[in-house]
């Protein structure tokens, strides 16, 4: 006689439990739902991401200090620039008018803008309007290797209230 009687539980058959309809589409409407919720959260959370574009780098390198001649200023298109050495210091002045942002001519002895007719001096200090201020002055740098940098990112003088004048030259050592 066998020990096992169909009350032993390794002859129990599993129940198979069916899914009714009802619970079919409760299931298949959650999952909508958990979809339309998730795609409205990405699109609040992409909503209020700060949209930062840190743009171009203003760096830039303008070679070595022999590589200008003493007391001559030089546009350096790229960085809209103007590169002016006097022996052993540099000094860098904007060519973006104060006005609104046209490149400014480097001409012998001043700067004149295209766009409104603004003029500074060799410096940058206006001279004739409409230009509310003076033209900007950048920092430079000597870098390990000897080349020069600029930062056009810098204002060296960002309140304008005293003339520009040869105070932003800067000794290359
Ligand atoms: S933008 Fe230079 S004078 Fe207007």
């Amino acid at each position: 006689m066998s020990t096992y009687s169909s009350s032993h539980p390794t002859n129990r058959v599993p129940r198979v439990r069916k899914t009714t309809r009802r619970e079919f589409l409760n299931f298949v409407t959650g999952l909508v739902g958990l979809g339309v919720a998730g795609g409205t959260a990405l699109l609040m959370g992409a909503f209020f991401w700060p949209a930062v574009d840190v743009g171009p780098s203003k760096k830039f390198k303008i070679g070595r200090l022999e590589d200008y001649p003493d007391d001559v200023r030089v546009f350096f298109a790229e960085a809209k620039a103007t590169i002016w050495r006097r022996g052993d210091t540099i000094g860098v002045i904007s060519n973006i008018c104060t006005h609104l942002g046209c490149t400014v001519a480097t001409r012998e002895g001043d700067f004149k803008c295209p766009c409104h007719g603004s003029q500074y001096d060799a410096f940058g200090n206006v001279i004739a309007g409409p230009a509310p201020r003076h033209l900007a002055w950048h920092p430079v740098y000597k870098l390990p290797n000897g080349e020069l940098e600029i930062d056009t990112s810098v204002d060296l003088d960002p309140s304008k209230t005293k003339k520009a004048k040869s105070t932003h030259f800067i000794k290359i050592i």
